[in-house]
């Protein structure tokens, strides 16, 4: 009993030193002590334990993952974390589809805390690029709507889905064979997507279900959480345990949706033709989906109901502060006046919504909240380039500050492993690589 009471005049004790250092949260940490996770009293709640900094997402496509991608880009600027980001002759993939090397990393953006931009996995390049400690995040969408997604984005721009008389979903799935060729350039938009982009072989047989099982088991040995997209928060919360984050650290607008009109439901036999298409992703899909579940039945159904409802009231909040009390504006690319937030479009048939900040935001904000609003909804492409001017800033500074590195480089841990010339050759043109000709897609 007193053992209790220690505990709770430490816990205040912490939770004020904690906001003395963090002012401005003290709503949000009192309510995640109040409120917290039974599971949690165990060991320290979050917010006591410091921060876990170097996480690899794994950001896969059309999954919810540009979202995650800003959530992380935000994370980084706040605490001052490096970032590696692509050479610039990877664009703002690193050089997608192409297996990754860390000679795709800038290297102004070296060494890193954080890696989240598009790639496909490569575990032992990886591990030479990030820290020992580094914790492996990356999420999954229903087969059924994420196919139904990749064929709508992609339609004009992957040649299996080209070839498709009038664009029809109904016509590929009835014979795939016939309009998917597995070598061909972007093919990997039309199969087995999450196990390309997760470094796995798209075009393995379903028969052959050694392999499906030993990649499933390779992805649940590497990566310590696998979010899923159409349980978002909730993967959201168990992120926040796993690196000891605040509820602050995990707040996100929606990024790079489609408009409705350019959505469409699907019928069961559609949906399970794209399983037995996708059937890899399918089993990939099934198998984390139950692993989420579990872990959130470790935490307990009721305290994550909690931390989603403090999540949601969060963000409401600060959607109020930034955009007073509306969402910003959805519009169309074209209607985006400001630039620095118009998204990528993939085509002319589908229409990739972001957001305008209201006029009138300017007025009654300081600078300071201004950039985080901005920032909140700020696309991949134009935040990947904000982020390189001021890393590559940073850097050079670095670089004054150390003047015997002019004569004798003082390599840090990771430059030891890469060549000196980090320049990635651009593909020939004509060549059928499938590097950077086009601007590469988004999520
Ligand atoms: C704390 O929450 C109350 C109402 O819930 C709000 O009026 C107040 O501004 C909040 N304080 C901070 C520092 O966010
Ligand atoms: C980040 O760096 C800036 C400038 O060097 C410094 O003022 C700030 O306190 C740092 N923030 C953190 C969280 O380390
Ligand atoms: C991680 O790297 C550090 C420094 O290079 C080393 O001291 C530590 O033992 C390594 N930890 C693991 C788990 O390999
Ligand atoms: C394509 O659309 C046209 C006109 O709507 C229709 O006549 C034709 O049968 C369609 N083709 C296929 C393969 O669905
Ligand atoms: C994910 O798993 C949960 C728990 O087993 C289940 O209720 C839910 O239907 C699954 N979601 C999908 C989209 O399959
Ligand atoms: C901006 O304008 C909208 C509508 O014109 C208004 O509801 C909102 O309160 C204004 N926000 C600020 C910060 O002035």
């Amino acid at each position: 009993m007193s053992q209790r009471k220690i505990f709770l005049v430490f816990v205040a004790i912490s939770t004020v030193s904690l906001l003395l250092h963090h002012g401005g949260h003290l709503n949000w940490t009192m309510e995640a002590l109040h409120l917290g996770c039974p599971a949690l009293r165990s060991h320290p709640a979050p917010g006591l334990k410091p921060k876990h900094t170097n996480v690899a997402f794994l950001k896969t496509h059309k999954t919810a993952s540009t979202t995650m991608q800003n959530l992380l880009f935000r994370f980084a600027e706040r605490n001052n974390l490096t970032v590696a980001l692509p050479v610039q002759a990877c664009s703002h993939q690193f050089c997608y589809p192409r297996s990754f090397t860390s000679h795709f990393v800038h290297p102004h953006t070296l060494p890193p805390n954080i890696v989240t931009s598009h790639m496909r996995f490569n575990k032992a390049e990886m591990q030479r690029l990030m820290p020992n400690d580094t914790i492996y995040v990356t999420i999954l969408r229903e087969p059924g709507s994420m196919f139904e997604s990749l064929f709508s984005y992609y339609n004009q721009y992957c040649q299996s889905f080209k070839r498709v008389p009038n664009g029809s979903l109904e016509a590929f799935l009835e014979e795939p064979w016939r309009y998917y060729r597995p070598d061909e350039k972007d093919s990997m938009y039309a199969r087995n997507t999450l196990t390309f982009d997760l470094g796995g072989d798209k075009d393995r047989p379903a028969t052959d279900v050694a392999y499906a099982r030993g990649f499933l088991a390779e992805v649940d040995r590497v990566y310590s959480l696998v979010m899923i997209a159409e349980y978002f928060d909730e993967s959201l919360v168990l992120l926040r345990h796993l690196l000891s984050w605040d509820l602050d650290d995990i707040l996100y607008v929606k990024l790079n949706m489609r408009t409705p009109s350019s959505k469409r439901s699907l019928t069961p036999g559609l949906a399970s033709k794209i399983r037995s298409w996708n059937s890899l992703d399918a089993r990939l899909y099934d198998h984390f989906n139950a692993s989420l579940w579990r872990q959130l039945s470790v935490l307990g159904a009721a305290c994550v109901a909690r931390e989603v409802k403090l999540l949601q009231r969060a963000q409401e909040r600060l959607m109020k502060s930034c955009f007073g009390g509306r969402m910003p504006l959805l519009r169309s690319a074209a209607q985006i006046k400001n630039k620095d937030l118009r998204p990528w479009q993939p085509s002319g048939k589908v229409d990739i919504v972001g957001y305008d900040l209201p006029v009138n935001l300017s007025r009654g904000f300081s600078s300071q909240a201004q950039e985080l609003c901005l920032k909140l909804i700020m696309p991949e492409v134009q935040y990947t380039r904000v982020l390189l001017r001021t890393q590559s800033l940073r850097y050079r500074r670095g670089y004054q500050l150390r003047p015997a590195q002019q004569s004798h480089p003082i390599q840090q841990p990771i430059h030891t492993t890469l060549p000196r010339h980090l320049q990635v050759q651009r593909p020939a043109s004509g060549t059928g690589s499938t590097a950077t000709s086009k601007p590469a897609a988004g999520t």
